[in-house]
């Protein structure tokens, strides 16, 4: 008889102990740990070894196999994929729920279906009529997007192999379970085995496999880290609630960059893309009002242009209010630190807000010099002129570094229509062709600030 195995195994990051634990010893999370039982124990030993059926070969006799894309029909999804659906690959897609996870899928399937043939809808969460439900709203029926209600692994394999369908959606892999274990459907080594067996069957029937996953409070797709070690690529799905964009960023791509986005609107006729997201996140700038600043922003390869706003104000209380939203806290009074050794300003009694316009959060230091400029116009109360965007990281003595990709950068702004650029006379220095814009390079946040506010 197969010998069954029971472990303990913690559901934040996959850790396994024999025993019941209170806090993972590994990432110290508490009460993550569950009970799991392994089936069959198999004991494989040294004499079992075999060929298999691989045969090693060398690289150069290995022909360039072309990697076929399939596009879905959305640009901005096939630009996040690094050119469109590589075949065989398995693309999990995390976010919040109700972000538009699962419309985003179906306008996928039916961009494909269009194009290629039948495409299998698998749904752990809704029942057809109720996908149907939302078809109509999308404005979308086909006789080749064929959907199936199931949440046991082994049945919906069945059902792939019979239909091969060009593309497979498994929306969520929280709800699928195989029968080979007992845990719940959910628990960490259901979500792993499943979504192996999952690359498996993707690998082998060439056919791309997208797979739904759900997101815990801490922001990370539930289930151990494994799963996004497992599959190809790794894309989240974010945005936040007061508003109607939704941003796919990738995590991870084995055929293609990070870091890129696309940027959607939900309407209420799904999902449309924003082929043009600087003008949306600019759509509303206040003009001629102090505090308010443009930034050429970068998102993987894509230029962005963003809006940042701070408040700066008298404190009424002992001690000073700071609040960032949309860029980093610390990076912020880094930055108040600087403007107060290295240009003297008096911020000392101050609240200061900075403020991403529309949700976007940005992480790369270019937008420092941005921040900057915002929380001196508030303070000086002296707007910024309508036509100047910026971009540059400060240093801790008050330099202005130089960033990747200035042409891009510049190259946007004058797309919008800005007419100057400040940047940092490192990038200023090697702009060789004309971007469009009159550009001017500093090389201190002192002399920055005083061609600025001049
Ligand atoms: P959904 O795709 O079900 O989200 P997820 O699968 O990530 O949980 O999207 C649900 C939300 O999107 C819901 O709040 C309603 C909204 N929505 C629209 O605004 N317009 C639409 O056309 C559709 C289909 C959904
Ligand atoms: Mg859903």
């Amino acid at each position: 008889m197969p010998k069954i195995k029971t472990i303990y195994q913690c559901q934040t990051c996959g850790y396994v102990s024999p025993k019941w634990l209170g806090r993972c010893p590994d990432c110290g999370e508490w009460n993550g740990f569950v009970e799991e039982r392994k089936g069959a124990v198999t004991r494989q030993s040294s004499r079992d070894i075999h060929p298999g059926k691989s045969t090693p070969r060398p690289l150069s006799a290995i022909a360039s196999g072309y990697e076929q894309r399939a596009s879905t029909g959305i640009k901005e999804l096939d630009r996040v994929l690094g050119g469109g659906v590589v075949s065989g690959s398995v693309i999990l897609i995390g976010g919040d729920p109700g972000i538009g996870k699962s419309t985003l899928l179906l306008q996928t399937l039916f961009g494909l279906s269009k194009q290629y043939g039948p495409v299998l809808y698998v749904s752990g969460e809704e029942s057809p009529e109720q996908i149907k439900i939302r078809s109509e709203r999308l404005s979308i029926n086909s006789g080749d997007i064929i959907l199936i209600s199931e949440t046991s692994l082994e049945s919906i394999m069945h059902h792939a192999t019979k239909v091969v369908p060009k593309a497979l959606v498994v929306d969520s892999i929280q709800t699928v379970y195989t029968e080979e274990l007992v845990s719940a459907p959910g628990s960490v080594s259901q979500v792993r085995d499943c979504a192996s067996k999952l690359m498996l069957f993707a690998k082998r029937s060439d056919i791309p496999v997208f797979i739904v996953g759900h997101v815990t409070k801490e922001g990370a797709i539930a289930g151990p880290r494994v799963l996004e070690h497992i599959v190809d690529t790794v894309l989240y799905f974010e945005g936040d609630g007061g508003h109607s964009y939704r941003i796919l960023r990738t995590v991870k791509n084995r055929f293609g960059s990070t870091n890129e986005i696309g940027v959607f609107e939900m309407s209420d006729a799904g999902l449309i893309e924003v082929e043009n997201p600087s003008r949306l996140f600019l759509y509303e700038r206040p003009v001629n009002v102090s505090g308010s600043t443009v930034v050429a922003s970068l998102e993987g390869t894509r230029p962005l242009m963003v809006e940042i706003q701070s408040l700066v104000s008298h404190s009424t209380f002992g001690m000073p209010r700071r609040t960032a939203m949309g860029v980093d806290f610390n990076r912020v009074n880094l930055l108040v630190a600087v403007l107060e050794k290295r240009v003297g300003l008096h911020l000392g009694g101050m609240d200061i807000f900075v403020n991403i316009v529309g949700g976007l959060r940005i992480s790369e230091p270019a937008v420092d010099l941005g921040i900057i400029t915002a929380i001196t116009s508030s303070l000086r109360d002296i707007p910024v002129g309508p036509n100047v965007f910026m971009f540059g990281e400060v240093g801790l003595s008050g330099e202005v570094r130089a960033v990747t990709q200035a042409e891009a950068r510049l190259k946007e702004g004058a797309a919008i229509g800005f007419k100057r650029a400040l940047l940092p006379s490192g990038n200023a220095e090697k702009i060789k062709s004309n971007c469009g814009v009159e550009i001017t390079g500093v090389k201190t946040v002192e002399e920055f600030l005083e061609i600025i506010f001049h």
